[in-house]
């Protein structure tokens, strides 16, 4: 598996605090089932003032200790950048990071307030020839009223990263409630970890992966974590990667509008009765 966001560099964010929690969550990883991961620390004018420089140098010192530990675990270069005025410019300068210099970005919204102008951001990033990667879409607070946003982003060709935690429950009712169901409607391109260390935020990609997949099966579960985080790494084009599935219990339910599978879905309870109230 492949986890494209995980604050794994030490001491530079609110993530792995030195090296020997940077090297605890590497080995973690790799027990996993993880082979590649994104150092995506913050970038965040004011709290963190990290910049693409730094950042590569940082992944390249931790990869060298990993080397040194026969750690078998390759790091590849990245941010979680927060939202910022000149965020093209950033990114052409150097100052931001994409994945992997690809033509994929992480990027993340407020988590409490929703910025004015999200859309016409996450345009101007497609427009520029990016693929805006929006991070944890399920944790902000303000999803229950900015959904058809989401949505429409989606529709746009922005990709939704949901966090494995999320499907666990660490984050709460609400968080796993959309993680569920953005899987379940076909709205998820990525399952990442965002690990921050070993305890309270761990890699546990493999769990996520475990739970998405009795949501929308094993095939597009192994997408979210291996084909489109490798195709994304490899730059390839969105559309040369496959769409994600709409959840078998959503199709059902489209389909029992029409009468045709009533019996199917009436059969089903847990996520497929709350999917049930969702579609009404
Ligand atoms: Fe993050």
């Amino acid at each position: 598996m492949i986890d494209l966001h995980c604050h794994i560099l030490p001491g530079i964010d609110d993530g792995a605090a030195d090296v020997s929690v940077s090297l605890a969550m590497a080995r973690a990883s790799v027990d996993d089932g993880v082979s590649v991961v994104a150092c995506t620390p913050h970038i965040l004018p004011g709290l963190y003032h990290n910049t693409g420089p730094q950042i590569r140098q940082a992944v390249k010192d931790l990869q060298d200790v990993l080397d040194d530990e026969n750690i078998p675990l390759r790091l590849v270069t990245g941010a979680d950048v927060h939202i910022v005025p000149d965020f093209v410019d950033g990114l052409r300068s150097g100052r931001l990071l994409s994945l992997a210099d690809t033509r994929y970005v992480l990027v993340e919204p407020p988590h409490h307030v929703a910025p004015l102008r999200l859309e016409d951001l996450f345009f101007n990033l497609l427009v520029a020839g990016y693929v805006p990667i929006l991070t944890h879409p399920e944790r902000l607070t303000w999803i229950n009223e900015r959904y058809a946003s989401i949505k429409r982003l989606v529709r746009a060709g922005v990709w939704m990263q949901i966090t494995a935690g999320s499907l666990v429950g660490h984050f709460g009712r609400n968080a796993k409630y959309w993680a569920e169901r953005m899987l379940g409607e076909g709205c998820v391109h990525i399952l990442a970890t965002d690990a921050h260390d070993t305890k309270r935020r761990p890699p546990n990609l493999g769990r996520g992966r475990e739970l998405a997949a009795k949501l929308v099966g094993d095939e597009e579960a192994e997408h979210l974590v291996v084909t489109r985080p490798k195709g994304g790494l490899s730059n390839a084009a969105p559309s040369d990667l496959p769409t994600p599935q709409v959840a078998r219990t959503v199709a059902e339910n489209a389909d029992a509008e029409t009468g045709t599978h009533q019996s199917h879905a009436a059969a089903r309870g847990g996520l497929s009765s709350r999917l049930r109230r969702i579609f009404g």
